[in-house]
């Protein structure tokens, strides 16, 4: 039940501390990573030289967080591919290869397709799931269920968040395993990730903001999205948010493109929200994001940046900020989604749209 909330979207959102944490329970135990779900494909994990991450939709983009975060701490070369896409392509898999799939529902129909694919050419098989008996977990070698609870609103939010907890999860753990990370950055890590439903949580406070926004865009016709390094997903993210709930044409760029075409198409007035890395993980990534905004602002665009707290660079370029909490690089896009998440939702219902129910849109897409 909506328990009080105008919709299950907006009960979902404010549930996202809570999927992170009970995602973790259990799991970060004495500075180790404890994952007994793995121990059905232990064997392969230990001899795995390449991993291959499928899925669809938002799930799709929590793999390309997971992809970052297994090359960067667990030294795996990792691929994210679209479900539909790859078992039409003859792959290239091994008895090295571990695929990890990933799906709410675990019943979408391309990813599961691609699961016995997978399975088939004897590659192993690993899911990362939401619902408890859901055929892709069954039909995987291992299954890993994140515990956000059930998500009812076509739009996935609240599931997104676990999804890339669970995945930074494995990728620590294979990285503890590998010997390719210090304890003591190990340490950091967990400590981080402990810590991101606190910080969430006032993420959610300024939601009232964000409101303010999305009302003042209920007549906007195309909004862009740009992000760059771990910033990217989520603006891949706010763009099929925006789309599926709003109907309004949006795309998300990975910032460094931006002059390799889409920079054209800003025109005086085009919404563009950027997520901004973080000026303390690459100072030059942080520079070349603002130096980005201040191309388009020059163009004319309408700039929000979402960006982290006591970051002023951004001050004199963007119209709105958007702050999340500082939370060490690579979790500050779990404290980046939400607000995008929130404008989506908030200008579907300025816009008098059903949040929960966007039209032509099934919860799970059990054909292919
Ligand atoms: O149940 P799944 O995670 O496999 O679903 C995958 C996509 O269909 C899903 O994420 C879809 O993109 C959502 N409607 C996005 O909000």
């Amino acid at each position: 039940e909506k328990g009080g909330w105008s919709s299950f979207m907006a009960k979902e959102i404010s549930e996202e501390p809570d999927a992170i944490a009970n995602t973790l329970l259990g799991r970060v135990v004495d500075g180790d990573v404890v994952l007994p779900e793995l121990d059905p494909i232990q064997a392969a994990l230990d001899d795995v030289d390449r991993i291959i991450i499928v899925a669809c939709g938002t799930a799709a983009y929590s793999g390309i967080l997971g992809k970052y975060a297994l090359e960067k701490w667990a030294g795996v070369p990792t691929e994210v591919e679209l479900s539909h896409e790859f078992r039409y392509r003859d792959p290239v898999l091994t008895s090295r290869t571990l695929v990890i799939s990933i799906s709410q529902s675990g019943e979408t129909m391309d990813t599961l397709m691609a699961v016995k694919y997978a399975g088939e050419r004897g590659a192993n098989t690993l899911s990362i799931c939401n619902t408890q008996g859901a055929t892709i977990a069954r039909e995987s070698d291992a299954a890993l269920f994140t515990h956000a609870g059930p998500e009812v609103a076509v739009a996935s939010t609240k599931a997104f968040v676990a999804q890339v907890t669970a995945l930074y999860l494995v990728a620590l753990k294979l990285g503890i395993a590998r010997g390719t990370l210090e304890p003591g950055v190990v340490a950091g890590h967990l400590e981080q990730l402990l810590a991101l439903p606190g910080k969430l949580s006032q993420v959610l406070e300024t939601g009232s903001q964000i409101r303010e926004l999305a009302r003042g865009m209920s007549d906007t016709r195309s909004v862009l999205f740009l992000g760059r390094n771990v910033g990217y997903p989520i603006a891949l993210e706010g763009a099929l948010k925006l789309k599926e709930l709003a109907y309004i044409h949006a795309e998300g760029f990975a910032a460094g493109e931006l002059k390799h075409g889409p920079i054209a198409l800003i025109e005086p007035g085009q919404r563009v929200f950027v997520v901004v890395p973080s000026p303390r993980d690459s100072d030059s990534l942080h520079r070349k994001v603002v130096s980005n905004i201040q191309e388009i602002r020059a163009r004319g665009a309408f700039v929000i940046a979402i960006a982290e707290e006591g970051d002023v660079a951004v001050l004199p370029y963007a119209d709105d900020v958007l702050r999340i909490p500082l939370a060490g690089p690579m979790f500050e896009p779990l404290l980046a989604v939400a607000p995008l998440q929130i404008f989506a939702m908030e200008l579907a219902a300025a816009k008098g749209l059903d949040v929960d129910q966007p039209r032509n849109l099934a919860k799970s897409v059990t054909v292919e």
